[in-house]
């Protein structure tokens, strides 16, 4: 049942909930629904507008920072989200999966006189993005840090570098069997759904919280035979308590049907690669900090993952989020494992 407030109405009457908000945060979620809605009609229609396959810049196919292949969703996505994110007067700059630096954003060369944005968005456009091809949803991360060094010079990495618990709101959009749009400004987790007929994300999921009851594990077994055995000995009591597995291959679906019906994500780091392959700034960072206000918990191999200072732009890191028990367990049995995966490189951690 869709319930009746708008995503705009919504965000604007829960910035009551902050004193002395000026608002700000508010325009930049609407504007993240905005560009959302956009790239909703493109992943809906991509097998239509010839927009499958990966992308090519003349002629040759392209890859992204991370060395990995870009798919032509991919491309849009970030040039979709960070054209609308760069008009909204309060983002001063943005880190893209996509793109290898920090995207400044400079209103007074608009000649608006203003300078530089508060706000820094962290940003995975599209999630998943190989599950375009086969018609499996994908999705869309973010996550809002406030901006550290004064506003009248270009953002420092620092001002990106920050803790997940120091995040101001984060979200995910999946685009499913339905479009949800689901975020956090830190008190509680809301999901929104797309009615296409009206063009209008609609309240559907009042404060979402981890069940109680623990049903799915989501892991790529291809990916735990290098790894911790403690993390197969944990997979080993998640089957005997009944628990089932899914896997997409995107986090965000993963995520959401975990936060749904009571389960949890494991993305290990191996022996060869202890980093793993998710990125911390968009993709753990975000889901962790949404995780933690749905009652869940996330950590990596040794940490909790809110306590964690990212040291790069695009670092990686072992990601194990969900049920908050299912986590206790995997902590547990990690901690006390003989053969454990080393912390990967430039692991920074809080206290
Ligand atoms: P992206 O498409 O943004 O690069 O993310 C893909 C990620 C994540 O969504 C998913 O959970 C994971 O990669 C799947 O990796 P494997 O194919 O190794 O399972
Ligand atoms: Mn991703
Ligand atoms: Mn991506």
């Amino acid at each position: 049942m869709i319930g009746v407030n708008t995503l705009q109405e919504f965000v604007v009457a829960r910035q009551a909930d902050f004193a002395g908000a000026t608002g700000d945060l508010s325009r930049l979620l609407t504007d993240i629904g905005t560009a959302a809605k956009m790239v909703n009609r493109h992943v809906n229609s991509a097998g239509l507008s010839g927009i499958l396959g990966v992308h090519k810049a003349n002629g040759n196919t392209s890859k992204n920072v991370q060395g990995e292949l870009q798919q032509k969703l991919d491309v849009y996505a970030d040039d979709t989200f960070t054209r609308v994110l760069k008009s909204c007067l309060k983002v001063g700059g943005i880190v893209s999966e996509e793109q290898p630096g920090i995207i400044h954003v400079d209103h007074s060369q608009r000649g608006e006189g203003r300078g530089y944005g508060k706000y820094m968005v962290c940003i995975d456009p599209l999630d998943g993005s190989s599950n375009v091809d086969v018609n499996i949803s994908v999705g869309t991360i973010f996550g809002i840090y406030r901006r550290k060094s004064p506003l009248i010079d270009p953002a420092t990495t620092s001002d990106f570098l920050q803790p997940a618990s120091a995040l101001v709101a984060a979200g995910y959009v999946l685009y499913g069997s339905s479009t949800m749009l689901v975020y956090s400004t830190g008190g509680g987790v809301n999901g929104f759904t797309f009615d296409p007929s009206i063009g209008e994300f609609f309240l559907s999921h009042p404060n979402m919280q981890f069940p109680a009851e623990e049903r799915v594990y989501s892991v790529n077994d291809a990916r735990i035979s290098n790894t911790d055995p403690a993390i197969s000995a944990f997979l080993a009591d998640c089957r005997d308590r009944g628990m089932t597995a899914r896997y997409t291959g995107a986090l965000v679906a993963d995520f959401h049907r975990n936060l749904i019906q009571g389960g949890v994500y494991l993305y290990p780091g191996s022996f060869d690669k202890p980093e793993g392959k998710l990125r911390m700034l968009y993709e753990a960072q975000p889901l962790a900090f949404l995780a933690k206000q749905a009652g869940g918990e996330t950590c990596c191999h040794h940490h909790d993952l809110l306590d964690i200072t990212p040291t790069s732009l695009h670092q990686r890191t072992p990601l194990f989020t969900g049920h908050p028990t299912a986590i206790a367990r995997l902590r547990t049995m990690m901690a006390a494992s003989a053969h454990p995966i080393p912390e990967p490189a430039g692991v920074k951690v809080l206290r």
